[in-house]
């Protein structure tokens, strides 16, 4: 077996999307979250939003879409600010650092935007690995049911002790 993580075999890379990549991100879109996606209030969001193209990013093994990342503009309070998602790794690949690495790589890129913070919905214990907390209670208003525990933000081009803007969260479209 080999020593080097799985992660980091050259086989696997992370690349920009193309829209070669749109047929295969929505497979694994079905794979990963099922028929019942398109009915969560992220999907609701997104309907409004405009996609971030320069921040879509791909996972590939041996050439293979295996991962996807993708953002939507969005504001809160009218102040401009990024929404995470969806972020889906190929269940066969779980488990190899390849969620992390896409959005790590895409947040990196997010700092080059004039965006205030980036919000998602999801699992706390995941997003923290790279540096999303609990938005503070009564800051941003979801445009739909949720869970307040899974609405996270991580802040962009400002300090971490900052907070997020006040205010409605609303799909944004580029003028
Ligand atoms: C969630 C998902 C993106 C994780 O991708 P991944 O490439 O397997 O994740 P990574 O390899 O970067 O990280 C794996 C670690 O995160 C943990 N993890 C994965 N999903 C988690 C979750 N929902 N909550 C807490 N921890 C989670 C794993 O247990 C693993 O822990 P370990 O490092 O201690 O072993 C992937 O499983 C997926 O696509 N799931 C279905 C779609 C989905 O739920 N997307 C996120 C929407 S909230």
């Amino acid at each position: 077996m080999s020593s080097i993580p799985a992660a980091t075999r050259p086989l696997t890379a992370i690349r920009p999307e193309t829209p070669g990549d749109f047929a295969s991100i929505e497979a694994l879109h079905e794979k990963a979250f099922g028929p019942g996606r398109f009915a969560k209030g992220a999907y609701r969001v997104r309907e409004r939003a405009d996609p971030v193209p320069e921040l879509a990013f791909v996972a590939t093994d041996a050439g293979t879409l295996i991962g996807s990342v993708r953002f939507s503009r969005v504001t809160i309070g009218g102040e401009s600010a990024l929404f995470l998602g969806p972020l889906a790794i190929d269940p066969a690949f779980a488990g190899q650092g390849l969620g992390v690495a896409l959005m790590v790589q895409s947040l990196a890129f997010a700092e080059g935007l004039s965006a205030t913070c980036c919000v998602l919905v999801g699992d706390l214990a995941y997003y923290a690995r790279v540096g999303f907390k609990p938005v503070p209670p009564g800051r941003v208003v979801f445009p739909a049911p949720v869970d307040p525990a899974r609405l996270l933000w991580h802040p962009l081009n400002r300090p971490e002790d900052t907070a997020p803007p006040v205010g409605n969260l609303e799909g944004a479209r580029v003028a």
